[in-house]
């Protein structure tokens, strides 16, 4: 398609410069979800392709690096957590184990699943995975839950990787610009996935994409990626005219064919049957947003016994590949922010070419608003 000269105006932005791409729209990692040909379809199309790793050892990150690799020549993003275990994680017994497997053992046997028996739990090392992430040089690396050791942002700058960290609060984004990141997402609470904070818990990290974005803007001078309940073109401008200079998207690729997403998942997307989402600990052990479903509304009432992440997302996926396996979508966990019901996104280049044309329409009736820059407070009446 050839690109019009009012979908570059609000096009070109700080981050756009920083990572060399097209358009100001980062796919944002997926976890579990995540899917090569995800990434690298947005990255073709001249967005950022993102991939989470978190939960991949170092040699399947390796792997999954080299097939992004082969299907785009175009930057993208690996992402990873740098917090990788709650506190009572390594100390977690079988006891432990055993009471929170009979929250849902009876879901296992009904979707016919087999109940897991106790195994020790062996960690994941962040440095580990991220040795890979400089050894194969990715173009782009993002983060959740912390800021990485002073010695890996000064590898990424030596070997000239992007740096995106996230942020929940305004206190996360100014420790993050202070550690020398050289793009900030700011994450509202309509995310879908986990509530990525650091400073202070995540229950007390709740706020909307509409309060955070202006004021990380304010706090920072780095380019501010607006992430939490943008799904269309009406969010994209919205997000610049808060002063973002681009935008994360995560839910609404969940949607679309190349993602990673079971088609029991997708389909609750694309059917409607969103409904309404909730935060919940009891996916993984960490607070994050999905759909409410039966499986959601049993963990958040009181009482439910929780394991510490990681052992609690490992706990839940003996259920969740059965019941996925078997179409139940009551007992899956089914990821999603809040703006789940205006996620349509079947194609991604079809998703893509759309969203621009109409970011473009509305963009030109706005100008004043041109990405990145703060609207003039004397100038509002
Ligand atoms: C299923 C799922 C998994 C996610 N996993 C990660 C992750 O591993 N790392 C990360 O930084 N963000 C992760 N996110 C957050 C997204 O990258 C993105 O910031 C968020 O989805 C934006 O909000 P939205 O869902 O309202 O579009 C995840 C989101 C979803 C829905």
């Amino acid at each position: 398609m050839e690109k019009q000269f009012e979908e570059k105006s609000w096009a070109e932005t700080g981050l756009t410069t920083r990572l060399g791409i097209e358009y100001p729209i980062i796919q944002g990692p997926l976890g579990g979800l995540s899917s090569q040909r995800l990434t690298a379809a947005v990255s073709n199309f001249g967005g950022l392709g993102s991939f989470g790793a978190h939960g991949l050892r170092p040699d399947a990150i390796r792997q999954v690096i080299r097939e992004i690799r082969s299907l785009t020549s175009k930057p993208f993003a690996m992402n990873l957590w740098v917090s990788m275990e709650d506190e009572g994680a390594s100390a977690s017994d079988e006891s432990a184990f055993r009471r929170s497997l009979s929250y849902i053992s009876k879901h296992i046997e009904e979707v016919g699943g087999v109940l897991p028996s106790y195994t020790p739990y062996e960690p994941i090392r962040f440095e580990d995975q991220f040795r890979v992430l400089l050894e194969e040089k990715v173009p782009a690396f993002s983060f959740i839950f912390g800021i990485p050791p002073r010695e890996v942002l000064d590898d990424c700058r030596h070997h000239g990787i992007a740096i995106i960290g996230t942020a929940t609060t305004v206190d996360e984004a100014v420790a993050l610009e202070a550690a020398g990141v050289d793009v900030i997402a700011a994450s509202g609470f309509e995310a879908g996935g986990h509530r990525g904070s650091f400073l202070r818990p995540s229950e007390e990290s709740l706020t909307g994409t509409m309060s955070l974005v202006p004021q990380v803007v304010d706090a920072v001078k780095l380019p501010v990626v607006a992430a939490g309940g943008i799904a269309d073109a009406r969010g994209i401008v919205a997000a610049f005219a808060l002063g973002a200079s681009g935008v994360q998207m995560g839910t609404v690729f969940l949607s679309c064919e190349e993602s990673g997403a079971s088609p029991v998942h997708r389909e609750t997307l694309l059917t409607r049957e969103a409904g309404t989402t909730a935060l919940t600990r009891g996916f993984t052990g960490r607070l994050a947003r999905g759909i409410r479903n039966r499986l959601l509304d049993e963990f958040n009432r009181d009482g439910t016994e929780i394991l510490p992440y990681p052992l609690q997302r490992a706990l839940v996926r003996h259920l969740s590949i059965p019941a996925e396996k078997a179409g139940r979508w009551e007992f899956l966990p089914l990821w999603a922010g809040q703006s789940a019901r205006v996620s349509r996104c079947e194609d991604v280049s079809a998703f893509l070419t759309n969203l621009v044309t109409q970011v473009s329409e509305i963009a030109g009736g706005v100008q004043r608003w041109s990405a990145g820059t703060r609207v003039p407070t004397d100038t509002i009446v």
